[in-house]
């Protein structure tokens, strides 16, 4: 029996993986453009770490994590998230002594014990990106136009929707309300709504469930119960938003699934991967690197879903990799295999991109091939055009095609057609 793997663990194959580059290629140059810097952190932390930043009371800490004691006797954690790790390194290494604001972003695989479906993984991979030292509100705007940038650069369409969660000064306040509220709804709401209204009351607004929404049309709302420094901040941030061109709507039912925001939080939602999903989602976190043990240092940060972003590139035009062959050489015949191999060689040498078939295929499979491959150019060799000191080359791309004079050594062919290559690029 074969050994498969596991639920919600996913292969990229080859044929995909050049999505994935292209994704992470161009959200690379944009955190550059903004001035991020990347950090690489490990995959498994001490789970109080988690416990302590996305909060006991969430879905994840409470039933997601992967999480096991160690040979140590220690308990452990695969990462859910990226934010609580970036931050742990941040205060570890004392980054904010070097300088006031720290722009950081890390991108990589994140594990949480969820139902897979698609866009919903196990195993999935984040672009996550943070600014640490800051709350000023064009800093808030500023986040969300680089998300937007990306997504408009990677030619997909989502929809920003916002919200602030106040601080601690005015959420107590509307916490309290809101408890009040739900206490009067009395029975009838689904299981979750039931337990969340005791645990993690805030956490009901955002329940999928049509049912509890109807029941939810009267209660309090957040935005209107925000303290005069939130609320100032928050029409900051929109204007900032406004004064940019970002569109956006303002949703004040959406509360996180993480326990350490503040103030401004937002989602990139689409629909085009079946029922509404976030491609996006971060806010601001001005409370949580003291909570962690570090200094008193506002935060905001967001993480973009990257097997959700190569779903909806999928569903665009097929994307060329970049990576397709600039020359396929097709050599028949003993001596023009054996010719060919050093060309070939010589060519990769000089820095192209060459593919050939070794086993001796006939023309019209190679040509297929070429095909198959998405070949800029072929070069079809056989014996007799090597006896005659000439080969055909054809230009896939222009559907042209000559006769390619390969007079001395194999050497001085592969500079000259590299460079003839360079030049038609
Ligand atoms: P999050 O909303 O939990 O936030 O996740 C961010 C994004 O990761 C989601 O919008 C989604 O695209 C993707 N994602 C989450 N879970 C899965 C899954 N099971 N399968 C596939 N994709 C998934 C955070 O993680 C915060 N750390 C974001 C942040 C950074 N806030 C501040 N800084």
């Amino acid at each position: 029996m074969t050994v498969t793997a596991l639920k919600g663990f996913k292969d990229i194959l080859p044929d995909e993986v050049h999505v994935w580059q292209r994704i992470e290629r161009i959200a690379r140059d944009i955190f550059h453009r903004f001035g991020f810097a990347e950090i690489k952190v490990p995959v498994l932390e001490k789970t109080e770490l988690f416990v302590r930043s996305i909060g006991e009371a969430t879905d994840i800490v409470e039933k997601e994590m992967y999480t096991f004691v160690d040979r140590n006797g220690a308990s452990v954690t695969m990462r859910p998230e990226g934010t609580a790790s970036v931050l742990r390194a941040f205060i570890e290494h004392g980054l904010h002594a070097k300088q006031p604001v720290n722009r950081l972003y890390t991108i990589g695989p994140m594990f949480r014990h969820e139902r897979p479906q698609k866009g919903r993984l196990r195993q999935f991979h984040q672009l996550s990106v943070e600014v640490v030292g800051t709350d000023k509100p064009s800093v808030d705007a500023e986040l969300m136009a680089m998300a937007w940038l990306l997504l408009q650069e990677l030619g997909l369409s989502v929809s920003l929707q916002i919200n602030s969660l106040g601080c601690p000064q005015c959420r107590p306040v509307f916490k309290e309300k809101l408890v009040g509220f739900l206490e009067g709804l009395g029975s009838g709401l689904c299981a979750d709504c039931e337990r969340r209204r005791h645990t993690n009351p805030l956490r009901v607004l955002d329940c999928k469930s049509e049912h509890c929404q109807q029941h939810y049309r009267q209660a309090p709302v957040i935005l209107e119960h925000l303290c005069a420094g939130c609320a100032d901040h928050f029409r900051a941030t929109t204007d900032g938003l406004v004064s940019l061109g970002i569109p956006y709507a303002v949703n004040a039912f959406m509360v996180r699934g993480l326990d350490y925001y503040t103030r401004t939080t937002f989602e990139l939602l689409t629909d085009a991967l079946g029922a509404q999903s976030a491609v996006g989602a971060g806010g601001r976190y001005d409370g949580l690197v003291q909570q962690l043990g570090g200094p008193d240092l506002p935060g905001i940060g967001f993480a973009m879903g990257v097997e959700r972003l190569v779903l909806l590139s999928s569903q665009q035009e097929a994307v060329a990799s970049g990576n397709e062959p600039e020359l396929f050489l097709v050599a028949l015949g003993e001596a023009a295999l054996a010719t060919g191999l050093r060309l070939v060689h010589g060519l990769r040498s000089c820095g192209l991109r060459v593919a050939m078939d070794h086993e001796g295929r006939s023309l019209k499979s190679q040509m297929k091939q070429a095909d198959k491959l998405r070949a800029r150019r072929t070069l079809i060799i056989g014996d007799n055009e090597l006896a005659a000191g000439a080969g055909l080359l054809k230009d896939m791309l222009v559907g042209s095609q000559e006769t390619l004079p390969l007079p001395g050594e194999v050497a001085a062919w592969s500079a000259a057609l590299a460079s003839r290559f360079r030049q038609e690029q």
